[in-house]
């Protein structure tokens, strides 16, 4: 499979919080790899912003260590990291402070105008006003400027409300870009691909041919190394909120009349807006436990964040209603948790049965299932209802038409590009599609708010779940209740 690579012009993309974790992780790596696809220009400027007082020099050889292990797994050309560090270069900068930005203003003053300048803020949410402020005081900007902002975007619908209202002061809406990386996945937007692309599953789509649809979202990873984060979020706040969410809006909004920013987002807010709240009984909160006293690393998420009183969910499952036409009467039902028993995010929708089996009792009863895997194993497979061959009457069994990405796209072996390459791109060229606006993220806390608001006011205790499990009895109960099971967690 020949990867089309859309050229852009030279542009300048500055990261603040160069030197922390996702910058060094996803941000450089990515830009490295679409360098080694020949869509960076030479011309191109990448400047690290970070507040450790390193040369350029110094960064260079740094982010050098961490880009030689992408070599290897990407057959890059070893010419090619010498290459792109050309391109790298950074400046101490204290986003809070005046410190560094006169630095800053130095090195991009020398933009011809009209250049897209993209800001990368991939600091804390406390720094974003400072940056945009600052931005714009230095005379940083122009009408080609965007910026990029992280997750987590605020820390519910108040918080994000003001977030929203900082950024509008200095940016308009088309110039911010809300990451979910979810929506830069291969995958997920396969899932508009398969909806709307095909005529085949369209018509079926809506709650007098689905039964229910299950969003699974499933990790092994535990919270080592982002206790402090973790502890203030939550599954429901990590997970549900932002990515959860996206794949639900996908799976069920209405055809956008076209594959734009706006008519996608419209169609996406849409469905947030149509959620009924959620009734606490259809809501199920885990904490990962050992599984005996001698349990191994992170087994134990109240040790590993060092407080044996915790309430924080490491988990949650819950039914959701959708109130409009299409969906009304059809259960959503969405689970995420960490050290599960298996990586794996995957859609489920299960079919109704066939309204009269011609075949009598004994053939059973059969409905179709779609199955798509989002992570690892990229795919789709619909099972369909034959005959059992051989003699002995007319018995029914379900067999799977089964496709896997990498086998239909002779990509086995491959490395799919990131999600971040493609956002990164994305935001350079100008398309928002798959990018949050600031309503669809307030619609997310607003739905998800009196949730939390309500455990507090319980003083509800998640359910502990041992570790390497599919999560806690209680998450199998609210589909027992409704004569409904889980699909299993393994990819
Ligand atoms: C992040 C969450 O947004 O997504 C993490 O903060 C989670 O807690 C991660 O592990 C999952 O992403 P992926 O791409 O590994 O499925």
């Amino acid at each position: 499979m020949v990867s089309k690579v859309i050229p852009v012009e030279p542009f300048d993309l500055v990261v603040f919080g160069a030197t922390g974790d996702l910058a060094q992780r996803k941000i450089l790596p990515a830009l490295f790899r679409r360098f080694c696809a020949g869509q960076i220009p030479h011309g191109t400027r990448i400047i690290g912003a970070a507040r450790s007082g390193f040369s350029t020099a110094a960064y260079r050889s740094q982010l050098a260590q961490r880009l030689d292990r992408d070599i290897s797994l990407n057959n890059a050309d070893p010419d090619a990291l010498a290459q792109f560090l050309q391109l790298v270069s950074y400046v101490p900068l204290d986003g809070s402070s005046e410190s560094g930005w006169s630095d800053l203003h130095d090195q991009l003053s020398v933009a011809e105008s009209g250049r897209v300048q993209v800001y990368y803020f991939s600091v804390g949410p406390a720094l974003f006003g400072p940056l945009a402020e600052r931005l714009h005081s230095y005379g940083l900007t122009n009408a080609a400027t965007r910026i990029v902002v992280e997750k987590p975007f605020g820390h519910d619908l108040a918080s994000a409300r003001a977030l929203n209202r900082t950024l509008a002061s200095h940016f308009d809406e088309g110039q911010i870009y809300r990451i979910d990386h979810y929506l830069g996945k291969e995958t997920v937007q396969n899932l508009m691909a398969v909806r709307f692309g095909n005529m085949l599953f369209e018509p079926l789509w809506n709650s007098q041919y689905v039964d229910h649809i299950q969003i699974t979202v499933a990790e092994t990873v535990g919270v080592r190394g982002r206790e402090a984060y973790y502890e203030r979020s939550g599954a429901m706040r990590d997970m549900m909120q932002n990515h959860l969410m996206q794949l639900l809006c996908l799976i069920a909004m209405e055809p956008p009349a076209k594959f734009d920013p706006d008519a996608v987002r419209d169609e996406k807010l849409k469905v947030i807006r149509a959620l009924d709240p959620v009734e606490p009984y259809h809501i199920v909160r885990g904490q990962y436990a050992p599984t005996h006293p001698a349990a191994g690393d992170d087994d134990d998420y109240r040790q590993t964040v060092g407080d044996q009183r915790t309430s924080t969910e490491s988990y949650v499952a819950l039914k959701a209603h959708i109130s409009n036409w299409r969906w009304a009467g059809t259960p959503f039902y969405l689970r995420t948790g960490k050290r599960l028993a298996a990586r794996s995010s995957v859609i489920n929708v299960l079919f109704k049965d066939a309204p009269h089996s011609i075949f009598g009792e004994e053939a059973g009863r059969h409905a179709n299932h779609l199955k798509i895997r989002l992570q690892p194993n990229e795919g789709i497979t619909l099972s369909v209802t034959i005959k059992e061959p051989g003699p002995g009457g007319m018995r029914l069994m379900d067999v799977p038409l089964d496709m896997s990405f990498a086998d239909a796209l002779g990509t086995k072996g491959g490395n799919p590009a990131d999600a971040y390459e493609r956002l990164i791109m994305d935001v350079v060229r100008g398309n928002q599609t798959l990018f949050m606006r600031g309503d669809e993220v307030e619609a997310a806390w607003g739905w998800i708010d009196p949730i939390i608001a309500d455990w507090q006011a319980r003083g509800d205790v998640p359910k502990p779940y041992e570790s390497g499990s599919t999560g806690p009895g209680d998450a199998d109960l609210l589909l027992r209740r409704d004569q409904r099971e889980w699909r299993g967690i393994n990819p």
